[in-house]
Parts: structure tokens; C-alpha cells; sequence
């Protein structure tokens, strides 16, 4: 149990990675906070999680939106208290060549990855800053470190995300809070599909992969959990790539 009653909140956590990382800290004696913007998917999974012993809620919030966010931030303190680590996880992805692609397509990638991350950060550093203690576990994507064709948008906004944390990593680090960042590369959930298709299937994608096999929720879930842990505190500004080797970039 080495995260008896902290409070985490994890977005984006109806399905997914998101998921995975709920329940791997409510294993852990979390208690976990399972935002999305599906509100029955957001209660199903944390009602999952009770069933199974743990400790959960599950809030509607679209990370895109501020006032939402802040709104569910309150929620957050009158149940469980000051949210200790957030990992925002929330993603969304355009499958185009940049040439096709429409200023509403940037929009999406930019504001639910880019702008999710800030407004979810925004709404907790103060009360981590106060308490001087915060883990904040930013999901990204091997697609901001060495960019994907067809997924240039969202390229950029997961670099932003990298550029940000390192610099926040810095800001906050005196106060006891860390700011990482877990690259995840293709990782088996429902929101990838259209992306497998897209690439020709899992087999011919496969090959890219040195470990012989796509990744799994749970793989990206263990990346966090080392992130957080008291043992991680003097990791800060990182990027770990969790793909099976497909991504060596230093
Ligand atoms: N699956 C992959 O191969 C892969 C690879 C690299 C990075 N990632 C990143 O991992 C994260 C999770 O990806 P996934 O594959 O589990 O995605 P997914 O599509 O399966 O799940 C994403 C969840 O986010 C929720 N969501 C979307 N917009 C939201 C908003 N505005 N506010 C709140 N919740 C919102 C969705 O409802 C959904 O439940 C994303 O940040 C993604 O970019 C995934």
C-alpha cells in the first residue's frame, strides 16, 4: 500500500491508459479520482474500482474548459481533500496528413492535449505548492520526441507538453513536487483502433517494436507509479519512453 489514502486524480480515466493508472494506485490504497468527460463511463470505472475494494469517484469535467476543471477541483477537496498527484492523461488525436487537416482539427489535439494539461495543473500546483508535497504525471507520446507522420498536431501538442513540464519541473521543484513525463508509444486501448487501422494493423506495426508486442494500459500504469513514489522525489523534468524499445532517444 504505498499510497494509503493520498489523493490522486487521473484524467481521461473512463477507459484506456487512464483506467489502467486509476486502478494501479487504487491497488496501491489510493484514493482515486476517475475524470472524463463521458460521465457514465467516469462512475462505471470507479464503481469497477469500489467493487474491487478500493476507494473512488467519478467526476465529469472536460479538461478543455477551465471553469470545468475548477469545478471539479472543489469536488475533489469536499470529498477527499487537495488533490496530491494528478497525472493528466486526457488525449485526443487527428489521424490526417497536415495538408488535410482543418484549423478545427488543431483546435482538438491542441486544446484537449495542450490545454487539458495546463488547466488541470493550474488548478492544483497552488494547493501542492502549500502542502509541499505534488507528483504531477503528464502522459505524452513518443510522437513529441521524434514526430509521427499523420499525427502532426498532436505531435506538436505533446511536445508542448514536454517544454512545459521541464520548465514547471523547475519552478515547483523547492516545494517538493516533481513533474514528469511518460512517453508512451502504441499502447492497446479503445481510442487507438482507428490509429492500428490507419497503419495497416498490429502485425505489420508490430515489427517496429524490438519487445515483439504493443504495449498495454498497464505498461504506461507502472511508469506512473515509479514517478510517484516517495523514493522518485529527486526525479523531476524526465521522460521516460514506455515502448518496448521502440523509441531509444535520450
Ligand atoms: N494508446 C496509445 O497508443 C497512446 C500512445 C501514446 C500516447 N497516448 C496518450 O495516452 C493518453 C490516453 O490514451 P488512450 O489510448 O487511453 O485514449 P482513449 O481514447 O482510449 O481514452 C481517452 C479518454 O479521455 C477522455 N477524454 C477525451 N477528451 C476529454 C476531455 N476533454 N476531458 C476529459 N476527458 C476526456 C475520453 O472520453 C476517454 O475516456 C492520451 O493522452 C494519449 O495521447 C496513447
Amino acid at each position: 500500500m504505498r499510497f494509503k489514502d493520498r489523493v490522486v486524480l487521473v484524467t481521461g480515466a473512463a477507459r484506456g491508459i487512464g483506467k489502467a493508472i486509476a486502478e494501479s494506485f487504487s491497488k496501491e490504497g489510493a484514493r482515486v479520482v476517475v475524470n472524463d468527460i463521458n460521465e457514465e463511463a467516469a462512475k462505471n470505472t470507479a464503481r469497477e474500482i469500489k467493487e474491487n475494494g478500493g476507494e473512488a469517484v467519478g467526476i465529469k469535467a472536460d479538461v478543455t474548459d477551465y471553469e470545468s476543471v475548477i469545478k471539479m477541483i472543489e469536488e475533489v477537496k469536499n470529498t477527499y481533500g487537495s488533490v496530491e498527484i494528478l497525472v493528466n492523461n486526457a488525449g485526443y488525436w487527428t489521424i490526417k496528413r497536415f495538408k488535410d487537416t482543418t484549423p478545427e482539427d488543431w483546435e482538438k489535439d491542441i486544446r484537449i492535449c495542450y490545454y487539458g494539461t495546463l488547466n488541470c495543473t493550474h488548478a492544483v500546483i497552488n494547493d501542492m505548492i502549500e502542502r509541499r508535497y505534488g507528483r504531477i504525471i503528464n502522459i505524452v507520446s513518443d510522437a513529441g520526441r521524434i514526430g509521427e507522420p499523420f499525427l502532426t498536431v498532436y505531435s506538436g501538442a505533446k511536445a508542448a507538453i514536454i517544454g512545459f513540464s521541464k520548465a514547471l519541473a523547475k519552478e515547483v521543484a523547492k516545494y517538493n513536487i516533481t513533474v514528469n513525463c511518460i512517453a508512451a508509444g502504441v499502447t492497446k486501448t479503445p481510442g487507438v483502433e482507428g490509429f492500428l487501422k490507419s497503419v495497416g494493423g498490429e502485425e505489420k506495426l508490430v515489427k517496429a517494436y524490438p519487445r515483439g508486442r504493443l504495449g498495454n494500459p498497464e505498461d504506461i500504469a507502472n511508469g506512473v507509479i515509479f514517478f510517484a513514489l516517495d523514493e522518485s522525489e529527486y526525479i523531476t523534468g524526465q521522460v521516460i519512453s514506455i515502448s518496448g524499445g521502440y523509441t531509444t532517444v535520450g
